[in-house]
């Protein structure tokens, strides 16, 4: 530890600049390597969880010995500050630890799940809540989160799709990034940066029948146009770790795959940044049938160049014999060890390896809850509004129904992957309504159903009681926080338990229903959409989302959500995205044959013989990029200024925003191209580009977007990167299905 401070410190005496820091760090990794036994390499690639808030004698002397590189799920700041001392001063060489926790999308301030995070398309908003995560986390010794998950996910069946930003992967490279920022800040030497860790790495989101940890098959082609894209993205924009995904993809587990995680991700991309395991998955490799024991399963590893193994002792087991046995060289182990101090030094660790708590806010303070609050509130997403029956005007009402289990569950709305967040912070949709409402309108609050799962329906009577007492219900219903999220997968994407049943039964009140949804991915909402006048799409809110939804229903703002991920008619549609390829044979309104229209004994060809489910409509229940809003909005005079473009220049089109009614709205506009022509297959729509925009009442807005040819550019037979020329059509709007439409060419 002393040699490596002493560099340091000199190094920052003499003012080194950043650049040449890092070649110093080279140096000084070089120095640091030279010292280290073999048995201190292997600790530093090696991440262990312990009981949470205790030092085991054994694991002291573990890191006396050091054998450790990163603990894992440790955020009791006293045993961490103890942890890192015993580590930088009593072991030999004083080397920090990486502290490493799933902080996915809050600490103890829960911000909307990320999949809600996505429906903001707000870089702004999604970096910001990451920030306030940072300093949450920093403050309780934890310098190191496994987000953002940024696997592409276009099959609700996944639980982890609550983790992800959805289905589109431009959009998934622009928030991910804005997490990454969020967490690392421009400096991870910042006391309150954490390192990212972009994962899983990679094709985790298309798992077969949505089934998790499932085999994974997706072409070359496929991997490098949608997959690799946010990957490379993270990559580009610094993302200090990444982590290996569990699945086998193309017949290879991700752990043990050369060709990802050494030619594309280290060679082709030039990576330097730390790869960790997921839990056990190396491991794993044997359970998979791609090695025969753990100790294949090490040599597999480190052949991938999996830098330090989560949990699993597959490497601190086996590496000596394998250099021994001459499996392995030297070099190799140098390689993974020196990423990891790489990171250490960057993220000045050596320096300042505990947590400067002085300089933390406290928790869950005002400003964090504010900034919860407003991502919980452009997350939510307005899909049905008929009558405009939203949104509600307290002066009108003399009485609210408050329906559901989920209208008053502080723990339910926080959503998956909570390791810190705290119930008690939370603010309901019951307490936003009885502080918002007061005495001036009476508030008949019945859960109805004890849970969202329940069959129990005793306590129907309760609820149609109380909506009979009420001008309007406000139904809070959907999934509790457990149905999605890691290795919770469903095949029934309906509201679960009696929850229809509850719907229908308040429909026969003649009530109006305003019917607000929590849950962790896209559900089936066929089934009740004519039984309710309004659906608003809260996901998993966090914290703040009973006051963020209060807000909404009484139009104290207009909703602004746009939905990251299409939303099926039925489980049987799945997988269904907005970019999907076109097909030989396309499906049209025209040609189309439902199920019911078809003769008995028809001929076999005399219906349209076409890509489509004859017992279902081909669109999505609610297309990728869509939310409604308490206006009229329309686009209109969409103008491409460049008709033709060369591979050097860019596409320039502009349109005009038109509101028309008389509240200020606060929209996202979206730019979608399609390439009609080009040597693979290209998606019907990409989207390109998105834009907020803040749009005065009875006005118009004048948007122009530009985009640079060389995003135009598709990974071709050959896997290399091209820009074909070639006749383009682009659309603005505010969803993936917009009208209005221009061309272009790449000439
Ligand atoms: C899990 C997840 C991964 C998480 C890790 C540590 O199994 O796949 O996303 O970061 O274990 O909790």
């Amino acid at each position: 530890m002393q040699t490596a401070k002493m560099a340091v410190s000199l190094s920052l005496l003499l003012g080194i600049n950043h650049d040449m820091m890092n070649t110093q760090y080279l140096d000084q990794i070089s120095d640091l390597l030279d010292q280290m036994t073999l048995s201190e390499k292997i600790g530093q690639l090696s991440q262990f969880q312990t009981p949470y808030g205790q030092i085991p004698e054994n694991f002291k002397q573990q890191l006396q010995n050091g054998d450790v590189g990163s603990v894992l799920n440790e955020a009791d700041l006293d045993t961490i500050t103890e942890m890192q001392r015993i580590a930088v001063e009593e072991s030999r060489l004083g080397i920090p630890l990486l502290f490493g926790r799933d902080v996915i999308h809050g600490f103890k301030t829960v911000f909307p799940i990320p999949l809600g995070q996505a429906a903001t398309w707000s870089e702004t908003l999604v970096e910001q809540a990451a920030r306030v995560s940072a300093i949450e986390a920093r403050s309780s010794g934890i310098n190191w989160t496994f987000s953002p998950m940024i696997d592409i996910s276009r099959d609700p069946r996944w639980g982890r799709i609550a983790e992800s930003f959805g289905e589109d992967h431009w959009l998934t490279s622009k928030l991910g990034n804005a997490m990454v920022d969020g967490y690392q800040t421009d400096n991870l030497k910042n006391h309150d940066a954490i390192a990212a860790c972009a994962k899983h790495f990679v094709g985790y989101g298309a798992a077969e029948s949505g089934r998790d940890y499932n085999s994974v098959n997706i072409c070359e082609n496929e991997l490098r146009n949608v997959y690799l894209t946010p990957f490379k993205s993270a990559c580009d924009n610094k993302a200090a770790s990444m982590m290996a995904a569990f699945n086998d993809l193309n017949g290879v587990p991700a752990s043990g795959n050369e060709w990802l995680m050494q030619d594309v991700l280290r060679t082709e991309w030039g990576y330097d940044g730390v790869m960790l395991s997921d839990w056990d998955s190396i491991r794993q490799l044997s359970i998979h049938g791609f090695t025969e024991n753990d100790k294949a399963s090490a040599l597999a590893g480190i052949n991938a160049g999996i830098d330090m193994e989560m949990v699993s002792t597959t490497y601190a087991d086996h590496i000596e014999q394998l250099l021994s046995e001459g499996k392995i060289k030297t070099s190799q182990i140098d390689t993974m060890v020196k990423r990891i101090l790489l990171l250490k030094f960057k993220m000045g660790l050596f320096d300042a390896p505990y947590t400067a708590s002085e300089k933390f806010p406290e928790l869950v303070n005002d400003q964090h809850r504010q900034i919860a609050k407003e991502v919980a509130r452009n997350s939510c997403v307005l899909l049905q509004n008929k009558h405009n029956v939203l949104p509600l005007a307290k002066d009108d009402l003399s009485s609210v129904a408050l329906i559901g289990p989920l209208a008053d569950d502080g723990y339910e709305q926080l959503g998956t992957w909570i390791f810190d967040g705290d119930e008690q912070h939370s603010v309901t949709c019951l307490q936003a309504l009885k502080a918002y409402l007061g005495n001036d309108v009476a508030l008949n609050f019945a859960k109805g159903l004890a849970t969202s799962r329940t069959t129990d329906d005793s306590g129907f009577n309760e609820a149609i009681t109380a909506v009979k007492q009420s001008d309007v219900a406000v139904l809070v219903l959907g999934e509790e926080s457990i149905l999605s999220g890691e290795a919770h997968c469903r095949t029934n994407l309906d509201l679960p338990g009696a929850q229809h049943a509850l719907i229908r039964a308040i429909k026969a009140t003649g009530t109006p229903i305003v019917l607000v949804v929590m849950a962790g991915r896209p559900l089936t909402l066929t089934p009740i959409m004519d039984d309710v006048d309004a659906i608003l799409y809260a996901w998993h809110p966090g914290t703040m989302g009973g006051e963020a939804i209060k807000e909404l229903i009484f139009g104290e703002y207009s909703p602004t959500g746009k939905l990251p991920v299409s939303f099926p008619r039925n489980v049987g549609q799945i997988p269904i995205y907005y970019n999907q390829k076109h097909t030989g044979k396309p499906v049209t309104d025209d040609n189309w044959a439902f199920i019911d229209d078809i003769p008995v004994r028809a001929e076999q060809t005399s219906m349209g013989m076409n890509s489509a489910h004859i017992d279902c409509h081909f669109t999505p229940l609610f297309p990728f990029g869509f939310g409604l809003t308490y206006g009229e909005l329309s686009y209109q005079n969409l103008q491409v200024k460049t008709p033709s473009i060369t591979p050097e220049g860019a596409l320039i089109v502009d349109v005009e925003l038109v509101n028309d009614s008389q509240r200020d709205i606060i929209e996202t506009a979206q730019l979608y191209i399609r390439d009609l022509h080009a040597s693979v297959t290209r998606p019907v729509r990409e989207l390109k580009a998105f834009k907020r925009v803040e749009i005065k009442a009875n006005s118009r807005q004048p948007i122009t977007f530009i985009l640079q040819a060389s995003e135009l550019s598709f990974y071709n037979q050959r896997m290399q990167k091209v820009l074909e020329p070639g006749l383009f059509h682009c659309w603005i709007g505010g969803d993936s299905q917009a009208s209005l439409q221009g061309e272009f060419r790449v000439i």
